[in-house]
């Protein structure tokens, strides 16, 4: 079976750092989605490491790490993941690429930056990853594929992609691209792709799956950013949900086994878009640094606010989550009372249900919890928990109708409370 570990959020969860403790007991860890828009974080020893392409299974000796067919590739973000990796001492030969996986061209991050600056104050807030352009390449069936690196004809499809980029930018405001400059690091970089293991993912995760490996399917993004369920126009351009990793890795539905959720103690958003428990105050900025939440991938800060129930019982439900995951649980230390909120009130009814409209004027209601207003970082049995902690996972569990079982209490791998 393939188990499943997505975002419940608007990203940034603590996927990374999860993969990373969970990686130790599956054989194979594939992203399935997304690109280099990603920015997953695991610290180990002290020292923490990014990573945007490669699954976070990485730094562990034995696993094997797929980059699916559904993940879009910029080969200059991957090889420096490598150079990265190298300088760890971490080499590539447990890293295999999937040949349907799509490239991202300089040219699909100046569309994307370009179409961002077009769109004025209405931006989605993209990570200007070249992400929403590869992705229209792809289903606008003009993309070009990691396996066409290996065909005789790919300069010229090349050229051809570049040439049809730059008169649809004619569109779009100019702005600063050093095109020249771009292009020469990408070709560098593909040199260093080529050496790494293509496959043709599907038939490979079959064989994996019949031969009894233990296989994580590891989200990028978060279920509100998914382009069909997410808060849509504010989303990024995959499915970033379940449903996603048939498409993403070429695997049957029957293939599927546990769904791993995580959600953070509180909620974050980096972009534009709705986001109905935002503290847009001092309160949320407290939360902005005692969560250090800056992104992993543009260093912008991140939007804050208190954790939406509603708003994971939808994700919850989109998602067939078995298991709860609750990350930085240790940045709720200091408050004497916790907000949770439990639904809107939409036109006087409180209802626990996502409207279609999420930037109506939205009311939301919370159940104050108190605070349980200690260190708990350095506890790793859950039964030596404050009460109040032990509290507000009922009150989440109750609510939301899924267990609970595991608990995160810093950004080391070792912080990790895991729960019966
Ligand atoms: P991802 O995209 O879901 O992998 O998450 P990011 O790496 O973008 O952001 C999560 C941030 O929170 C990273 O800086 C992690 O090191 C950090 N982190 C993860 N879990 C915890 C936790 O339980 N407590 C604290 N304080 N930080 C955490
Ligand atoms: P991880 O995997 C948080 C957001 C962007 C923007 C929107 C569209 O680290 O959780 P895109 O670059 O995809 O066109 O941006 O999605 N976004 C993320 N936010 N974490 C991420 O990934 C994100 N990937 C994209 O900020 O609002
Ligand atoms: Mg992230």
């Amino acid at each position: 079976m393939i188990d499943v570990l997505l975002g419940l959020q608007w990203g940034d969860e603590g996927k990374g750092k999860i993969v990373d403790y969970l990686a130790d007991n599956y054989d194979l860890i594939c992203r399935f989605q997304g690109g280099p828009n990603a920015g997953h974080t695991i610290v180990i020893g002290g020292k923490k490491h990014v990573l945007h392409t490669i699954p976070s299974g990485i730094f562990r000796p034995t696993v094997i790490n797929v980059i699916g067919n559904g993940v879009v590739i910029d080969p200059i973000v991957l090889a420096k993941e490598l150079a990265m990796l190298a300088e760890n001492e971490i080499t590539a030969d447990k890293i295999l690429i999937a040949r349907k996986a799509h490239l991202i061209l300089p040219t699909h991050r100046y569309l994307d930056a370009a179409s961002e600056a077009a769109k004025g104050k209405a931006k989605i807030g993209s990570t200007l990853r070249g992400i929403g352009p590869t992705y229209m390449d792809k289903t606008g069936r003009n993309g070009l594929r990691v396996g066409d690196l290996e065909s005789a004809d790919f300069m010229q499809r090349y050229a051809a992609l570049k040439e049809k980029h730059l008169s649809l930018a004619k569109i779009y405001p100019n702005i600063d691209f050093d095109l020249e400059k771009e292009e020469q690091e990408w070709f560098d970089s593909l040199e260093v792709i080529k050496k790494l293991q293509f496959i043709d993912s599907s038939y490979y995760l079959s064989e994996a799956l019949k031969a009894g490996k233990k296989i994580l399917a590891e989200g990028a993004q978060g279920s509100m950013l998914d382009i069909d369920y997410g808060t849509y126009p504010y989303v990024t351009s995959s499915n970033t949900i379940t449903a996603g990793v048939c498409t993403g890795l070429g695997v049957p539905p029957q293939s599927i086994g546990k769904v791993y959720g995580i959600s953070k103690s509180y909620c974050t958003r980096v972009g534009s878009g709705p986001f109905p428990t935002e503290l847009d105050n001092e309160l949320g900025e407290e939360l902005r640094q005692l969560g250090a939440e800056f992104g992993a991938t543009t260093g912008r800060p991140r939007r804050t606010g208190w954790i939406d129930l509603a708003q994971l019982k939808y994700t919850i439900m989109l998602n067939g989550v078995d298991h709860l995951c609750i990350t930085k649980m240790d940045c709720l230390n200091t408050f004497e009372s916790i907000e949770l909120g439990i639904g809107y009130t939409e036109k006087g009814q409180l209802t626990d249900r996502l409207p279609y409209n999420l930037e109506a004027d939205l009311s939301p209601q919370y159940q104050t919890l108190q605070g349980w207003n200690q260190d708990i970082n350095s506890i790793r049995d859950y039964n030596e928990m404050p009460t109040e902690v032990k509290d507000y996972i009922s009150f989440l569990e109750n609510y939301l109708g899924v267990p609970v079982t595991m608990l995160s209490t810093g950004p080391e791998r070792e912080a990790l409370i895991i729960k019966d």
